[in-house]
């Protein structure tokens, strides 16, 4: 534990000191002290604190290194060897986790519950996927953790295992079971743990320490790193992955000009992390498990947590199953969203809801007692639970995600695209798992779940929003390389 905070410092000496660069940023951080500059109406406050890391934080020669010793200070803290710090989200981890165990027309197993980019990394890497599924609760129909077992029966030589968790709604697999089992089988384990950054800061740790050989964290989702902030962390000792190959992903992924900014908010949040974090989660921990507690109490309301749910919950979510309340959770989250509580997410039988180190326990009370009330006002007949096809995907691999989205395409109604193959993604958000996506057969099924899905949110993605057509596959180009 460390209350360095290289990178920090050397942002805050920029941001204060008179810098007047003769080179990028083109706002010259001239609204850092002058809120009268050029159109500082329009651009004042939004940049007010950017300084770019390269002639900014650090030279152009990056000569001191602060985010290589940044990153450092970050692995250390979560048991890695080595990480790197994102400034395309988990998204970008996830390409980059990826592509080290990828290559061209090599399987991987990939959890098919993953975000969407994991798709983009099998375009981009060209490896060919081999859909691993999770649990799937008998009568909340929702993930609940991947089994050693499912990595165990994959009956083809793949190059890694790659599997979410926590999931969107916080259920949890046992790590450290995944990992036994792909190593056994002498191949790495590959974490998104974008949900989870706070994990690492909990006794036992996050991905990494329970035997994760990679793992990715949005460290702007459970903890406090600016919008867009994520870290790849790696322990390479194992001999399972290899750290140059996870900086050639890395860099080739990344911007060249970061911002000073954004990754000076990673190497904040871990120092207030190390700090006195465990302290602080171990009082939300508490206030969400009294939150569950008084939920539990509201009739005909299922508070998914360790004892229901049949895997381990993050304890810093809040999932609820409401048919039993007759409550429809689409009506609930908007009505939240426009009290200025919006949800993570929210669909007509369940919603979840997120809370985090920057909350006080006395707000998650307080928030706790609005939504029993708003529970008892919108309460409405029961219902039987639906079950939400996007948990349950199991495609029809016909082409490589990669031959899909090179390939020639034609664009035809989505009602007559049945036995066609989908040149490309629809994917509700939340919780950003495609329910169709590039290479996989287009199905009735999948066709009425993309129609019901943009009845109750957003469906994005695809070519054409209004979901009248699709593009699917009209002849495929033959790949070279
Ligand atoms: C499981 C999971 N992984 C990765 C991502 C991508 O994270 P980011 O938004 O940081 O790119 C998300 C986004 O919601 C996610 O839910």
């Amino acid at each position: 534990m460390t209350d360095e905070t290289p990178l920090l410092d050397a942002w805050r000496r920029a941001r204060d000191g008179r810098m007047r660069p003769m080179q990028i940023p083109g706002h010259k951080m001239r609204y850092t002290r002058d809120a009268a500059g050029w159109s500082s109406d329009l651009i004042g406050d939004t940049v007010r604190d950017d300084v770019s890391y390269q002639g900014g934080v650090d030279d152009n020669a990056l000569s001191h290194d602060y985010l290589g010793r940044a990153e450092e200070l970050w692995a250390h803290a979560v048991g890695a060897d080595h990480c790197r710090f994102l400034l395309a989200g988990s998204s970008q981890g996830n390409i980059s986790a990826v592509g080290v165990v990828a290559d061209q027309g090599v399987p991987i197993a990939i959890d098919r519950t993953s975000h969407r980019s994991t798709q983009a990394a099998l375009v981009i890497s060209g490896a060919v996927p081999v859909w691993i599924y999770p649990r799937i609760h008998p009568e909340f129909h929702l993930p609940i953790g991947m089994s050693a077992e499912s990595i165990r029966l994959v009956d083809v030589d793949v190059n890694g295992f790659f599997v979410t968790s926590p999931s969107y709604v916080g259920t949890m697999s046992d790590v450290a079971a995944l990992a036994d089992a792909a190593h056994e089988r002498g191949q790495a384990l590959i974490i998104d743990q974008a949900w989870g950054a706070h994990l690492d800061f909990l006794p036992g740790g996050g991905a990494i320490r329970q035997g994760a050989d990679m793992c990715v964290t949005s460290v702007h989702k459970a903890l406090t790193g600016y919008s867009q902030t994520a870290v790849v962390s790696l322990r390479g000792a194992r001999g399972f992955v290899s750290r140059s190959t996870l900086d050639r992903w890395v860099d080739l992924t990344s911007t060249t000009s970061p911002s000073g900014t954004l990754l000076a908010s990673i190497d904040g949040t871990r120092a207030a992390m190390e700090r006195d974090g465990s302290a602080r989660l171990a009082l939300l921990i508490e206030a969400v498990a009294e939150s569950r507690r008084r939920l539990s109490a509201v009739r005909g309301l299922i508070v998914l947590d360790d004892s229901n749910a049949g895997c381990r919950v993050d304890p810093m979510k809040i999932t609820l199953i409401l048919p039993g309340t007759g409550v429809d959770g689409v009506a609930l989250g908007s009505w939240l969203f426009d009290a200025g509580h919006g949800p993570e997410s929210a669909d007509r039988d369940s919603i979840v809801f997120t809370v985090c180190v920057t909350d006080e326990p006395e707000w998650v009370a307080e928030f706790t007692t609005l939504l029993i009330s708003a529970l008892e006002e919108q309460r409405g007949e029961p219902r039987a639970m639906a079950p939400l096809p996007v948990w349950r995907v199991e495609p029809e691999v016909v082409v490589t995600p990669r031959q899909a989205f090179f390939s020639e395409r034609r664009r035809v109604p989505l009602r007559e695209a049945v036995g066609e193959v989908s040149a490309e993604q629809f994917c509700p958000y939340p919780p950003g798992v495609p329910l169709l996506a590039p290479g996989e057969r287009v199905t009735q099924e999948a066709v009425d779940a993309i129609l019901a899905a943009a009845r109750i949110g957003r469906v994005a993605y695809c070519s054409d929003l209004t979901l009248s057509t699709i593009e699917i596959i009209d002849e495929l180009r033959p790949l070279h390389g």
